[in-house]
């Protein structure tokens, strides 16, 4: 993408649906058989289309029309995960936890580790086994079977992981009696999971204590529901247009799952309203104030807004940190901003930014999605011309980024390579 900077942005841009969100909820589908479900609001990304491949591979038939997307699915699935797809997706392990409850037994290879750190899914087999699943890892894959059904029980997770949270509830859903999960992730995408569990039949219950109660039930039923709006890309919206000083309504958002980030905004300065359903950002002619932001479990600040909220910062009137307590390695973009003029310095788990008054344009490559989506935010604030390589990393979570960006007046282009 090349990006000619310093354009404050202004208009409207409303929020695609949630990529963290649709990505377990269509997993959901795996549960079924001889039955349908329906989801609204699904994004067109490349993660999403890669999900579909894989529930494609699995048996499953895939219709999509426009943001509409429904499973129709046999009375038979298959329960070999294909490494191609597992590598080119970590969420594709999402897919443990329904089949081997709906199917008795499943593999899947080893998703292995990316660029923002080293991803285990030790939590979801431990859960797994303890709900009655024989695991035996051989050669990089993985295989489950258990004998009759998973056993409901009570299971606490060491570390309140998204995935595996995702995963278990999932598994529960047809296991023998009752399940209660303590200690799970209380992320929004794990409510909307909530709620389409319930839509095929299943009782589940979260607790606001960190808890989840599921009903195991036989046969999961046809049902519909709809992805919730994607809080990182608002985020990601609402600091292009702080770092632009633009004027900025991002719509279709749930102000409430984006608290963290508009309360660092707040300290730091920044001019904004909030609606029921969106964020208006205003100009403002003062520098931000540098901030102390740690990342953490929702509620707290997410650490896929990050890098964004790195590039924004290194704009700020002093010296701000950020530290990363989610993921480790998670400062691959720091170099890459510190090309175009940042001031960012790494110790162990944290960023130092020491703001700059400027950017300046330069050539730089996204190392992953949210570092992308950084890389881009301060183009559109840098002088001059920014060139961002490897876009293939932003497509998996930002739907049409260069047409939304384009409606907001920026001078973006995409160029074939
Ligand atoms: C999900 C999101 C990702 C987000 C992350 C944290 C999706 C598709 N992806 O990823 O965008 O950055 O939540 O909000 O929803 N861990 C273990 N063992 C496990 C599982 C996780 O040690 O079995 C560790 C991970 O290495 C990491 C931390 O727990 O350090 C958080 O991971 P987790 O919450 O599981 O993230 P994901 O579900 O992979």
């Amino acid at each position: 993408m090349k990006i000619t900077g310093g354009i404050p942005l202004k208009g409207t841009v409303k929020t695609q649906g949630a990529k963290n969100a649709a990505l377990p909820v269509m997993a959901v589908a795996l549960l079924l058989r001889g039955q349908k479900l329906t989801l609204d609001n699904v994004p067109d990304l490349y993660d999403i289309n890669t999900m579909i491949e894989l529930l494609e591979t699995l048996g499953v038939n895939v219709k999509r029309e426009n943001s509409q997307v429904v499973f129709d699915v046999p009375g038979e699935l298959r329960w070999e995960a294909p490494e191609s797809l597992v590598r080119k997706m970590r969420a594709s392990s999402l897919v443990l936890g329904p089949l081997l409850a709906n199917m008795g037994k499943v593999s899947l290879p080893l998703p292995g580790g990316c660029s923002i750190g080293s991803r285990p899914i030790d939590l979801h087999l431990k859960g797994l086994k303890q709900m009655g699943a024989e695991i035996d890892i051989q050669n990089g894959v993985v295989h489950a079977h258990v004998n009759g059904k998973l056993r409901g029980r009570r299971l606490y997770l060491d570390f309140p992981s998204v995935g595996a949270t995702e995963n278990l509830m999932m598994a529960a859903s047809l296991a023998e009696g009752e399940t209660i999960i303590e200690n799970i992730a209380r992320e929004p995408e794990i409510d909307n999971l909530a709620a389409t569990l319930r839509c095929v039949g299943v009782p589940v219950e979260l607790e606001g204590t960190g808890g989840v109660r599921i009903q195991g039930i036989d046969r999961a039923k046809s049902g519909r529901e709809r992805v919730i709006p994607d809080r990182i890309e608002a985020c990601t919206y609402i600091l292009a247009a702080v770092m632009t000083n633009g004027h900025v309504r991002v719509e279709d958002l749930v102000p409430t799952h984006i608290d963290a980030m508009l309360a660092k905004l707040e300290e730091s300065g920044a001019k904004f309203t909030v609606r029921k359903s969106a964020v208006e950002i205003f100009p403002s002619k003062r520098r931000l104030h540098p901030v102390t932001v740690k990342t953490m479990p929702y509620p707290g600040f997410p650490t896929d807004s990050q890098p964004q909220m790195a590039a924004t910062l290194s704009l700020a009137r002093g010296v701000s940190t950020i530290e990363e307590s989610v993921f480790q390695a998670r400062f691959l973009y720091a170099q890459e901003l510190n090309r175009m003029g940042a001031d960012i310095t790494i110790s162990r788990d944290v960023a130092i930014i020491r703001g700059v008054e400027k950017l300046q344009g330069a050539g730089v490559r996204a190392t992953d999605l949210r570092a992308g989506a950084a890389l881009i935010i301060a183009g559109l604030a840098a002088e001059g011309e920014t060139r961002v390589d490897d876009m293939i990393h932003v497509w998996r979570g930002y739907e049409a980024i260069d047409q939304k960006l384009r409606a907001l007046g920026a001078n973006v282009e995409l160029i074939k390579q």
